[in-house]
């Protein structure tokens, strides 16, 4: 079902990256599976993207990249500025969910705008080093956008609205243009467990939904 999808995503992601585009929905819903399907399929999408962020940073522990003091700090530092870890869902559940897939939706495109800038600083300054790990993270975290948003469709609401509210600008001028090619690095392995973390939060919430679905 999810073929237009994916065709999208090629699209998208073999388009060059400017530095102010806007997260396009790639998203089309064809047919609408169970609530337990989707839930599960979505939950699936986390793990996959979840593997995607590890994959980021074991490149990132290896020779080249990040020295064992450097991931030490790294692996202590606090998260990247502005960068959501958490949806905010009190009492979630299947029925009152409209308003947290919306903002599931904005802050998975907020990762995906932070790795978009992650991928287009190493293509442009680093010989395209991780650009395999990065694009990997960066389809998986579509396809989970597309999870999130066929879920909302569902309850007859969309993800559109991130067209116009998630691009680049949301990654702060402090993070972006890195020249620096360890501190970029640094950047990258911290945005790697910020977007585990998130993944992680993330699945609880949805955890909560299907348990209570299957009730
Ligand atoms: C992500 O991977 C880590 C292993 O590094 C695992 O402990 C964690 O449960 C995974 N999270 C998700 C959401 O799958
Ligand atoms: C940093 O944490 C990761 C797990 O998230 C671990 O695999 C790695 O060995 C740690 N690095 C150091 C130097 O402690
Ligand atoms: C949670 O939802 C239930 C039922 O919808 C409601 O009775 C209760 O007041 C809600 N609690 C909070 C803290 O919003
Ligand atoms: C969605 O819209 C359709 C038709 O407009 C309606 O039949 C259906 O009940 C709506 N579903 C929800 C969950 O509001």
């Amino acid at each position: 079902m999810y073929s237009s999808v994916i065709a999208a995503m090629i699209l998208l992601c073999s388009m060059p990256l400017s530095d102010a585009r806007a997260i396009n929905n790639p998203c089309q819903v064809q047919d609408i599976p169970s609530l337990t399907k989707q839930l599960t399929d979505t939950i699936e999408q986390m793990a996959l993207a979840n593997t995607s962020a590890n994959d980021l940073m074991s490149a990132l522990r290896g020779p080249g990249f990040l020295t064992e003091d450097d991931q030490n700090q790294l692996n202590a530092t606090e998260n990247l500025q502005d960068l959501p870890l958490l949806v905010e869902a009190d009492n979630l559940t299947v029925t009152n969910m409209v308003d947290f897939l919306h903002e599931s939706c904005r802050i998975v495109s907020t990762h995906i705008a932070y790795v978009q800038v992650a991928l287009s600083e190493q293509v442009a300054n680093d010989g395209r080093l991780l650009e395999t790990e990065l694009s990997h993270l960066e389809s998986k975290l579509f396809e989970l956008l597309c999870n999130v948003h066929a879920l909302a469709h569902t309850k007859n609401a969309s993800c559109a609205t991130i067209e116009s509210t998630v691009d680049a600008s949301v990654v702060p001028s402090a993070i972006r243009n890195i020249q620096d090619a360890t501190l970029r690095y640094m950047r990258n392995y911290i945005l790697g467990k910020d977007t585990k973390i998130f993944l992680g939060n993330l699945k609880a919430n949805f955890m909560t939904l299907l348990n209570k679905n299957e009730k």
